[in-house]
């Protein structure tokens, strides 16, 4: 508050001098600069004080109700970050099921999240499995298809495990999931599948990620359906150590 006055007195001094003549007129410009120069600094240190505070009740909200972690859009890709937990939840959702079980996972294990979000995002059309000429259907139908992934590519240095979530389409992986193996590499890496269905089960998806990833440790995956509740995937996660 002190320092607010003490720029509003800076500024009317400035313009007070202004007014006195033309001979003194740049350096008074260069002061009402100057003075505006900080007065800006001291917005944006006020805006990055708010926008911390804010990140800080978010990640507090985020940790405490898993529910609104799931509607929670500001705590999407937390992971490659320098210091990282060791252990991601990369998914692609195209409705929220997998999504919300990925951040189950996430706040059972401590994880952090990367969402793998088309570059072209799947409207209801697209995602329409009685149309034998919707964008998914054909998709899936075209083993060699590699949706192309708008999300800000990832580090994995420091991951030494990773979650990998999907929903099943026609019995397999969507093929964006193809395109993301196919642009890492997961040496060193234990890689766990997991995916949410109406009813078929993970099939032989994370064999197909495994072969075209070509590079992790990649352990059998396991199906879920979309509401699965926290219980159970925590007995899946502690039956997997
Ligand atoms: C194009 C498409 C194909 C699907 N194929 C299957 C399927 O073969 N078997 C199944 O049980 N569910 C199938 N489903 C249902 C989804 O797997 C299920 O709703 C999943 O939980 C959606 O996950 P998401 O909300 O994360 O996208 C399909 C859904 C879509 C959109």
């Amino acid at each position: 508050m002190k320092r607010k006055i003490s720029v509003l007195a800076a500024v009317l001094l400035a313009i007070g001098l202004t007014a006195c003549g033309n001979n003194e007129t740049q350096a008074k410009h260069d002061a009402a600069q100057t003075v505006q120069a900080e007065s800006s600094e001291e917005v944006k240190t006020t805006d990055n004080t708010e926008e911390e505070a804010q990140q800080v009740e978010t990640s507090e909200v985020a940790s405490n109700t898993n529910d609104e972690i799931v509607e929670d859009t500001s705590t999407e890709n937390t992971g490659g970050s320098e210091e990282n937990s060791g252990v991601l939840v990369v998914y692609f959702s195209a409705t929220g099921n997998t999504k919300g079980v990925a951040k189950k996972i996430a706040n059972i294990t401590g994880a952090d999240t990367y969402e793998i979000r088309a570059a072209q995002e799947y409207t209801d059309d697209d995602l329409n499995w009685n149309d034998s000429n919707s964008r998914s259907t054909k998709e899936q139908n075209d083993l060699a298809a590699r949706p192309e992934i708008g999300s800000d590519a990832i580090s994995l240095d420091g991951y030494s495990t990773i979650y990998i979530g999907y929903p099943i389409w026609w019995g397999e992986e969507p093929r964006i999931m193809d395109t993301f193996v196919e642009n890492y590499s997961f040496d060193g890496i234990t890689m766990i599948p997991f995916c949410t269905s109406s009813s078929s089960g993970i099939g032989r998806s994370g064999q197909n990620l495994a072969d075209n990833a070509g590079s992790g440790t990649w352990l059998e995956g396991k199906r879920f359906g979309g509401g699965a509740s926290e219980d159970e995937i925590k007995s899946w996660i502690e039956g997997l150590q």
